[in-house]
């Protein structure tokens, strides 16, 4: 491994934040690993609906929080997450074959089942500035550095 990028760009709205989406949309494989960490409403559900929709997926993605897992079917299949009420737990065995897997697969919250969490992978963490402002900071590990060398302001 080795590889590592870190870079943060500032997005004024959700327009910038669809075409953030968009752009790390380009960059996808089977096995893509996103995970996003960010306060609540910081926009880690809004980028995903994006980051679908993007993949071709038809159905409205909305917040998973009281399903942990939701499974989406576009131009790939998507693994949507949200951990938040893993916190504390540390690992999940249950969610590791959808995590190793060979969808495209995004978790909210990820920190919360780290020990979970492979080392390579794309980290985006959204906070707030203001209302309609995201500071983003992206940082890519692994096979993932060259996804983040791409992306501009
Ligand atoms: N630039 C922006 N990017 C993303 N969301 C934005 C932006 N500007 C305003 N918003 C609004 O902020 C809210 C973000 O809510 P969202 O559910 O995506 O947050 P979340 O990080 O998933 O929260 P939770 O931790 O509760 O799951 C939405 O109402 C969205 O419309
Ligand atoms: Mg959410």
């Amino acid at each position: 491994m080795g590889d590592y990028m870190y870079k943060e760009i500032i997005i004024e709205n959700l327009d910038e934040m669809k075409s953030f989406a968009e752009d790390i949309g380009k960059s996808i494989f089977p096995g893509f690993l996103l995970c996003l960490e960010g306060d609540l409403g910081a926009g880690k559900t809004t980028f995903t609906k994006y980051f679908g929709a993007n993949m071709g997926i038809k159905d409205n993605i909305n917040s998973p929080t009281f399903t942990i897992l939701k499974i989406y079917e576009g131009d790939n299949i998507l693994y949507h997450m949200d951990v938040y009420r893993l916190m504390g737990i540390g690992m999940d065995y249950e969610l590791e074959e959808f995590i190793y897997g060979d969808g495209v697969c995004v978790i909210e919250w990820f920190r919360n089942i780290i020990e979970s969490i492979p080392e390579e992978k794309l980290v985006i963490e959204i906070e707030i500035i203001d209302i309609n402002r995201r500071l983003i900071k992206i940082e890519g590990i692994g096979k993932y550095e060259e996804i983040v060398e791409k992306i501009s302001n």
